[in-house]
């Protein structure tokens, strides 16, 4: 069944592939960004379609004022900026892209994994302020290190795909059927609820329980939603059962990483270094996540995990095309996001 969409709000800057091609369907597009919450009540009863980033939180108040609205598409994975009870209870549909932005989460994880070794950032800000500190900035390999990756889905699953490489010496390739022999000492550990051992296995991975990833890993890197069984996963207890000196890097979600604790480790040791993409609260203002992002041992970055060039135009087009796909069933698209 074709669901009319006789208006579609942008509220979020999203590349403009989205809304090019929502009006080369027909589909009217208003695109209003940074509106103030009183600005939003107001405009949005005119439109029964929606695109958000990450911006614009789609509360119970906002659904409410929503009079005519149909659809919600999340312009990226996460849409825990979404009251996702309150549009259930309305039969608004939200949808999402999962994947068009897995491969630059992805990659800057790997990124942020190969800083905290070198300290590039820090040393680098070090020599712009006018410091020659080769010995302060003195790093580790991370050839021989452990990896630990909690949640094996599509952005942990490519982490541990890639930081392997970092440890794996190629001995030998087998021109003939083209195997490669490699031995890995960038041992990558990881644990999902989901994932079986053999799912993990098949990556390269080994699966273990928290309990027995704690002791062990050098790096810690997160890749789970934020949900109740994920808030504070590493709080300051976690940080005891950790080997001292463990590094973390949070590119999911503020919050997963308890700040208070993190804080508390970095200043005790019991934490050598973060890497954080994410924070509880976006833009950060208290004074626990200023204080990390203050921190010597803290690699910060502003919610970059999407913000490349292609995860931009990927995730526009796959939202626009599922509410193509949702005003004309006939269209060449399907909805894949839920
Ligand atoms: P995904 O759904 O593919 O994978 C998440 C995995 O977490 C699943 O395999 C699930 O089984 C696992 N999981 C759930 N509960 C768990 C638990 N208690 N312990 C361990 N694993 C658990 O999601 P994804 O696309 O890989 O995204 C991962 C995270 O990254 C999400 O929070 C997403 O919002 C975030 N993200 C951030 C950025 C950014 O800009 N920083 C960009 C994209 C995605
Ligand atoms: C996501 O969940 O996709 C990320 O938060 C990326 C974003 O939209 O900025």
């Amino acid at each position: 069944m074709a669901i009319p969409l006789r208006s579609v709000l942008v509220s979020d800057e999203v590349d403009p592939l989205c809304v090019e091609l929502l009006q080369k369907n027909g589909i009217p597009v208003t695109c209003k960004y940074k509106m103030p919450k009183e600005e939003l009540l107001k405009e949005i009863p005119k439109h029964d379609g929606l695109v958000v980033r990450s911006d614009t939180k789609v509360t119970a108040e906002v659904i409410a004022a929503a009079t005519n609205l149909r659809v919600v598409g999340r312009a990226g994975t996460g849409v825990d900026n979404i009251d996702l009870e309150a549009a259930t209870a309305r039969g608004i549909i939200v949808l999402n892209t999962p994947g068009g932005n897995s491969i630059s989460a992805c990659e800057l994880t790997c990124a942020l994994i190969a800083d905290l070794a070198r300290n590039v950032s820090v040393a680098c800000h070090s020599l712009k302020a006018g410091r020659w500190d080769r010995k302060l900035y003195s790093g580790s390999e991370l050839q021989g290190k452990t990896l630990a990756v909690l949640g094996l889905g599509r952005i942990g699953r490519e982490v541990a795909h890639r930081m392997q490489a970092y440890g794996m010496k190629i001995i030998g390739v087998d021109r003939v059927n083209c195997k490669s022999q490699l031995s890995r000492s960038f041992q990558t550990v990881g644990f999902d609820p989901i994932v079986t051992r053999e799912d993990a296995a098949a990556f390269n991975v080994e699966k273990m329980e928290l309990e027995q990833i704690w002791p062990v890993a050098d790096y810690i890197t997160v890749h789970t939603p934020l949900i109740p069984q994920t808030r504070n996963m590493i709080n300051d207890q976690v940080f005891t059962k950790c080997k001292k000196g463990v590094k973390v890097v949070n590119v999911a979600r503020g919050g997963i990483i308890c700040e208070e604790g993190l804080l508390k480790a970095l200043q005790d040791g019991r934490c050598g270094g973060a890497a954080l993409d994410v924070f509880s609260e976006e833009p950060p203002k208290g004074a626990t996540t200023r204080a990390l992002i203050e921190h010597p041992k803290v690699v910060a970055t502003p919610h970059l995990g999407a913000s490349t060039a292609e995860a931009q135009s990927r995730v526009a087009v796959e939202v626009a095309e599922q509410f193509v796909a949702l005003a004309d069933p006939s269209s060449p698209y399907s909805v894949t996001g839920v």
